[in-house]
């Protein structure tokens, strides 16, 4: 392998993008005149330019320039229930014609918060925002005031949102609290500091499993070890289940068995809507019940008719508990037959992650945190990426694959036929086999 010819490869992988798609690069180039970078979300933007999305339907979509892709990222994982489903698109519409701010406690908001709650056994109580950043800005502000102190532990690459990102420390943009950041899956590091630092701690803040930073599973000793931390310290331990609710019937952590104090939700739970939530034990949401509590939590739309209308018709009529499981359970063994590819191909490359959520990594051996992947050359998932679109598959950049219901059979064998046909082309490029 060369550092050249991946160079190669990559520009030709650009040229060939930049020639097929003149009317996404027409409109990214007229929109840096009103935006920076023609962009007003980060994750969507890759180089040369990004496509411009132009239509969704089921698990399809159409960019600007007539392409269609099947669709392998599903907005991040809150596309769970595709483009067009009847029930959520006459949810919405039913919801509307009720009336669409109404400035008040609504007809919708209250069943909602029940098949929530219902849904996720460790949700006692909850509150709705509307977004994951919010409901983990809030679950944190809830555990500062609860416990009375100042000091998060969170984890190298763990990503909580636009504004609480890190990677072996917080990110640029990561709001100033007094963060202590501790490596992802080492149980034993995260005993001692725990202990160490204890009484200054309000809570710890962990994905089950981090999905940003590549689809790394939580070792269930790793977890276990949060959870007897966080009790012995006094400490609340927040588990956000933004991504993860979604990987089993009621949510990863009920699934691994261990009980948080409280727990954020986003994404799909919403019916693709705009959402966060965050939840838990019932003393601890007490501080914002307004005839008792201290704490004020505002958010105009939080309890916005749409999202109401489309969560509840989601959970209830689409994503219900066995459908969750059924959707996992098509993940897992998407991910073995990638897997066993790779293998069978002799390449470093393999799938992790849980369920329906996965991520390509051009690496070998257990992928336990993001340092694991300090060697990847970064042109590799780009290279992939562009393979992929070129072959009518829409992911993201980063490896990441996120399942919908509306994916066919068919979509997934066209999924694992790129793969290898990608492995076919690039093997060369790809690091040696240890
Ligand atoms: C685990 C996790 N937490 C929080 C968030 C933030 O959610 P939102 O983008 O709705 O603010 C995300 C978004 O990707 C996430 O993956």
């Amino acid at each position: 392998m060369t550092d050249t010819a991946i160079d190669q490869a990559l520009a030709g992988a650009h040229q060939r993008f930049i020639e097929g798609n003149a009317e996404s690069r027409r409109r990214f180039d007229e929109q840096t005149r009103y935006m920076p970078g023609a962009n007003t979300r980060s994750v969507l933007f890759y180089a040369p330019f990004p496509l411009t999305i132009a239509k969704g339907e089921g698990a399809a979509l159409w960019d600007a320039d007539g392409h269609r892709y099947a669709d392998f990222i599903a907005e991040y994982t809150a596309g769970v229930y595709g483009h067009s489903a009847p029930e959520i698109r006459e949810a919405v519409i039913e919801a509307m014609q009720g009336g669409i701010n109404l400035t008040g406690h609504n007809l919708l908001e209250g069943r909602l918060a029940k098949t929530v709650c219902e849904r996720f056994p460790q949700i006692e109580q909850l509150r709705f925002t509307n977004s994951g950043t919010e409901a983990n800005l809030m679950a944190l502000t809830a555990a500062l005031h609860f416990t009375g102190r100042r000091k998060i532990v969170v984890f190298s690459g763990g990503y909580h949102g636009g504004v609480l990102g890190f990677g072996d420390k917080p990110s640029l943009t990561t709001v100033p609290f007094d963060f202590l950041v501790l490596p992802y899956n080492d149980a034993q590091r995260a005993r001692e500091e725990i202990a160490r630092h204890g009484p200054e701690i309000a809570a710890i803040l962990v994905e089950p499993m981090q999905g940003a930073s590549g689809c790394i599973p939580g070792r269930l000793d790793f977890l276990q070890a949060l959870r007897e931390g966080a009790t012995q310290a006094g400490a609340l331990l927040i588990f956000d289940e933004v991504m993860t609710s979604r990987l089993a019937p009621h949510g990863l952590a009920s699934k691994l068995g261990i009980k948080s104090d409280l727990t954020t939700l986003g994404k799909y739970i919403g019916g693709g809507m705009s959402f966060g939530a965050f939840g838990g034990r019932a003393d601890v949401m007490a501080q914002f019940d307004p005839r008792t509590g201290a704490l004020a939590h505002s958010g105009t739309f939080n309890n916005n008719v749409m999202t109401m209308a489309a969560g509840y018709a989601g959970l209830t009529k689409l994503f219900t508990p066995e459908a969750a499981g059924a959707l996992a359970e098509r993940g897992e063994a998407m991910r073995a037959r990638l897997n066993a590819l790779c293998a069978k191909e002799g390449v470093t490359m393999q799938f992790t992650g849980v369920g329906s959520l996965m991520n390509a990594h051009f690496v070998s051996g257990e992928v336990r945190r993001v340092d694991d992947l300090a060697v990847v050359d970064g042109r590799l998932r780009q290279l992939l990426f562009f393979h992929l679109l070129s072959q009518g598959i829409y992911t993201s950049p980063r490896g990441f694959v996120v399942l919908s219901l509306p994916l066919s059979d068919a979509d997934i064998d066209r999924y694992i036929a790129a793969i290898g046909s990608f492995i076919g082309e690039y093997r060369s490029l790809m690091p040696a086999v240890k």
